[in-house]
């Protein structure tokens, strides 16, 4: 399975700024990148362009949009359609993100759409889940993880290719706090994750890739990958220099 090592650059970066990020991760990366590794970027909207310039025509770069709404097109000011997004070259697409639930308020049910009219329309789509830490403590991990797969992935084919669809495990008090998930945590989030997967998609839910998220960095990257059932990471603070993330993503 190849590995996908994941940034999401959230509501950082320029133009310029991204560019040039892009371009050097091209330069550290593009030479000794094993053929298990891809590479994938979610930039802000505004540098999805020259993301793809740096990127494009390189095998196993790949970039896509960290939000958009799931409408073929319409009356919704402020918002940014799949197909927009593929006429920028975007292969990916994120959903379920913690910030998109807690900050933003998104439910189970547009989240579900937004996976649904995503890969619909073609595009791999990486949902994210996570529990929060009052959760945690209650000991409600997996009824929270089966649930939000459950509704997320509600209106999914069923007969989806695998490498189609991934799923980001983010304990969200792990996200931007340095506090990482035991490894005790990850195997066993990840192997309930696998199960569900396996219950919902047969076969084929044993080859799409499982992504851990929350405060990956460069020295914990390659024992966390070394883990059953980490296909990938997600990384947000430690993928916005270049010189950190290519360290990830050669871990
Ligand atoms: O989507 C990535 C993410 O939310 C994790 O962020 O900064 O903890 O790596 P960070």
């Amino acid at each position: 399975m190849i590995k996908l090592m994941a940034a999401n650059w959230k509501m950082y970066k320029t133009r310029p700024e991204a560019s040039d990020t892009a371009r050097d991760l091209v330069k550290s990366l593009e030479a000794m990148l094993p053929d298990d590794r891809e590479v994938l970027v979610f930039p802000p909207f505004t540098a999805l362009y020259a993301v793809g310039e740096a990127f494009k025509g390189r095998k196993n770069f790949s970039w896509g949009a960290q939000n958009f709404y799931p409408k073929e097109e319409g009356a919704y000011t402020g918002e940014i359609s799949p197909r927009m997004l593929a006429e920028l070259g975007c292969t990916y697409l994120l959903t379920g993100h913690s910030e998109r639930r807690h900050v933003f308020g998104e439910g189970d049910g547009l989240v579900a759409d937004k996976t649904t009219l995503g890969l619909a329309q073609g595009f791999r789509v990486v949902m994210c889940i996570g529990e929060t830490i009052e959760e945690r403590r209650g000991g409600k991990v997996e009824e929270i993880l089966k649930n939000q797969l459950d509704k997320g992935l509600s209106g999914v084919d069923k007969s989806l290719s695998p490498e189609r669809l991934s799923i980001a495990y983010e304990p969200v008090w792990a996200i931007g706090t340095g506090e990482v998930a035991s490894l005790d945590d990850i195997v066993q989030a990840h192997s309930f994750i696998r199960q569900q997967l396996g219950k919902a998609f047969g076969e084929r839910g044993q080859e799409m890739r499982i992504l851990y998220g929350g405060s990956v960095k460069p020295d914990n990257a390659s024992e966390i990958l070394g883990l059953d059932n980490v296909d990938g990471v997600l990384v947000g603070g430690a993928s916005l220099k270049a010189d950190s993330f290519s360290r990830i993503v050669l871990a």
